[in-house]
């Protein structure tokens, strides 16, 4: 079985990727960490909490992340308006009875890296603070990791926080450059590939008629993301970043990918964007790319089974 820790920001499309990640038998998801982005770090570990306590998985280790960005500078970007201040859908849970680890996101990645060397996937759904700050304070993290899945960027199409950047880029865009250009085994998922996967309103009927406990639940966080979607875009339904990402995560084969260096522009009206340089031969001359290593990023998606595995 893959070993995945999913870092993430939960959120309603993250609340729908763990679940899909809990109910696949191919994977053994072995802790979760948590990060600011759709909300705060510690409504983020809570959250995380609670879903593990829905999917009566609270065996699955927590690991809190960061609190701020990796130059600890930036006022952070939340996204209560899309997933509702709790995150998950203005619901009003009882708060979670279990705690999170002792450990931080950073280290407890770390620990499992070199407990599993080259067996474990993340599969980053946030901001990727914490995944840059294992590489920092581990030079050898990126080889020890087994591949680093992410949902992030917006390769030659708009973004979804201002045209050119993508939600998690730009929570913390420093961070996401130290992790392209880690030397890690990365696959990128963007915007290019999950706008192209839409829940539709009469797929969400289905999950309302479902008697499943998974699809129950997220019928009802589902209502503020939907009502987000249609006034937000011409789509008559919702974008499926995360369980698209996690599935990828899951069989990559959903996807085809280019390779190429990938850096972030971190200022200025383009925060956040993601440029993709994949030509066969990098020259020398621009050696802040063609230097770089380079990662996968994926350019085409099988979207009608990525949804029907979803409602699955
Ligand atoms: C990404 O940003 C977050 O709001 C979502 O959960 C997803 O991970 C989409 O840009
Ligand atoms: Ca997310």
């Amino acid at each position: 079985k893959k070993k995945i820790i999913i870092d993430t920001d939960p959120g309603i499309d993250d609340a729908m990727a763990i679940f899909v990640a809990l109910r696949s038998p191919e994977v053994e998801v072995i802790g979760l960490t948590t990060i600011y982005g759709n909300v705060y770090t510690t409504l983020a570990t809570r959250n995380a909490l609670h879903l593990l306590e829905v999917a009566g998985r609270t065996d699955i280790p927590v690991a809190e992340g960061s609190h701020v960005t990796i130059n600890q500078g930036t006022k952070l970007r939340i996204a209560d308006f899309v997933h509702g201040a709790d995150g998950l859908g203005n619901q009003n849970f009882p708060p979670p009875k279990g705690k999170p680890i002792e450990q931080s996101a950073a280290t407890f990645l770390i620990e499992q890296a070199n407990l599993y060397p080259g067996e474990v996937t993340v599969v980053a759904l946030g901001p990727l603070t914490n995944i840059a700050l294992a590489l920092q304070q581990d030079p050898t993290f990126s080889k020890k990791i087994g591949q680093i899945v992410l949902l992030g960027g917006a390769f030659s199409v708009n973004g979804n926080v201002n045209p050119a950047a993508e939600a998690n880029i730009f929570g913390d865009p420093d961070a996401a450059d130290i992790v392209f250009t880690s030397g890690a085994d990365v696959l990128a998922v963007g915007l290019n590939i999950t706008h192209q996967v839409v829940l539709t309103d009469a797929d969400r009927d289905k999950l309302v008629q479902s008697n499943g406990k998974f699809a129950q639940y997220l019928s009802r966080i589902l209502e503020v993301y939907f009502s987000y979607h249609h006034e937000a875009y011409f789509t008559r339904g919702v974008y499926l970043h995360d369980p698209t990402t996690i599935l990828v995560a899951i069989n990559p084969s959903l996807v085809t990918f280019t390779e190429g260096v990938v850096r972030v522009q971190t200022t200025g009206i383009t925060k956040g964007l993601t440029i993709l340089y994949n030509r066969q031969k990098r020259f020398g001359e621009h050696t802040e790319w063609s230097d770089k290593p380079t990662v996968k990023v994926a350019v085409t998606v099988d979207a009608p089974t990525v949804v029907n595995l979803v409602l699955d």
